[in-house]
């Protein structure tokens, strides 16, 4: 059994390749080369601490695997990650554990990627002002993802916690992969106001923008919600969205508040959510029709992604090891 430490893990995952794994997931997922099984989420004391098990099964690589992850909001101010997450990959042959993996970086990457491909999808071809609520990992993962997408003028950051901005506005300058101004924001609303395209990834329950300061042509990525409980995006912006596409429609109604909390008060229906990503990846549905429409992808993770960037991750660090 190989233990495969969050270094290991970043010698083969950069945005550009990730993105690239993501998108053939999605392909293989349609196909039904991969599948996740059904989440286990358990709130831990309360409803602010969760543990989380995603699964995923393999049927073109010989493996299949679990991701854990905690989610623990306060960790931050101890300077512990909020979000940590570990995979076990087994042998589909023997069942045996073949790998233990560090996956907080993984979980970010693959979360980022994904947002990329959405927003290549989803966003108008034009889009230049990225507005990014939440200064974690994720956020830092999401910058990183939508400058490989679209050519940015302007970010807007903003964060509860005001001290966090600076210091995640200097991170990002030094990622930056083209020429465009980062900006503090005063509120989630002006973030809004600006964007044409806005990330929420924060740890909040409770909306972090309010839908009616949206303007047209505006694309949503919904980062942060994973639990029934927890509404990141308000009902407007829901109700506002004319797309909206997920990384696995089974995975949306087990996990997301944003959405599941209008559909359980009769504001939605299931019609309402267009698909996954892989269906406008493969044209069953699309993505957007023209430049007017809010567009929204509300994502919760899938094992499917996980795994199958475990899976390459284990591949690549094997085929160098057996190289030397
Ligand atoms: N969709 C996915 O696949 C996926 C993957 C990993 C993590 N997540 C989720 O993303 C969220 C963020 O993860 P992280 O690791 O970056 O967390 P983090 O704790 O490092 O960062 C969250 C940030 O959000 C800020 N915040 C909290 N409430 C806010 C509010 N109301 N307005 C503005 N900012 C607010 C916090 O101050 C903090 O800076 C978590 O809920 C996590 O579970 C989702």
């Amino acid at each position: 059994m190989k233990t495969i430490n969050e270094k290991q893990v970043k010698t083969f995952l950069s945005m550009g390749n990730v993105i690239e794994v993501v998108k053939k997931l999605y392909f293989e997922c349609t196909e039904g080369q991969i599948r996740a099984g059904n989440r286990i989420y358990m709130p831990i004391r309360g409803e602010e601490n969760v543990g989380q098990w995603l699964v995923a099964n393999s049927l073109s690589q010989p493996f299949f695997g679990s991701k854990f992850s905690s989610v623990f909001p306060k960790n931050v101010a101890i300077g512990l990650p909020s979000t940590i997450s570990k995979i076990s990959l087994y042998s589909a042959e023997t069942g045996e554990l073949q790998a233990l993996i560090d996956a907080n970086y993984l979980t970010a990457i693959k979360t980022g990627a994904s947002a990329a491909v959405a927003t290549d999808l989803m966003a108008r071809k034009n889009a230049s002002v990225l507005s990014i609520i939440g200064t974690g990992l994720q956020a830092y993962s999401q910058v990183l993802a939508i400058q490989e997408v679209r050519k940015l003028e302007k970010v807007y950051v903003y964060d509860v916690v005001p001290e966090r901005i600076d210091e995640f506005i200097s991170m990002i300058e030094k990622e930056k992969n083209q020429d465009y101004s980062i900006v503090a924001a005063a509120s989630g609303d002006e973030c809004a106001e600006q964007a044409d395209i806005i990330c929420t990834c924060t740890t909040a329950k409770s909306p972090v923008f309010s839908g009616e300061k949206l303007k047209p042509g505006t694309h949503v990525n919904a980062i942060g919600s994973f639990t029934p409980f927890m509404q990141e995006i308000d009902e407007n912006t829901v109700l506002k969205a004319s797309k909206i596409l997920t990384e696995h429609v089974e995975g949306l109604w087990e996990a997301a508040g944003d959405i599941l909390i209008p559909f359980n008060e009769g504001r939605i229906t299931k019609e309402d959510v267009t698909g996954e990503l892989g269906d406008a990846l493969t044209e069953k549905v699309s993505a957007r029709d023209n430049d007017q429409e809010i567009t929204l992808y509300e994502s919760v993770g899938s094992g499917v992604l996980d795994i199958g960037l475990s899976i390459y991750v284990y591949q690549s660090l094997y085929k160098e090891e057996k190289g030397k």
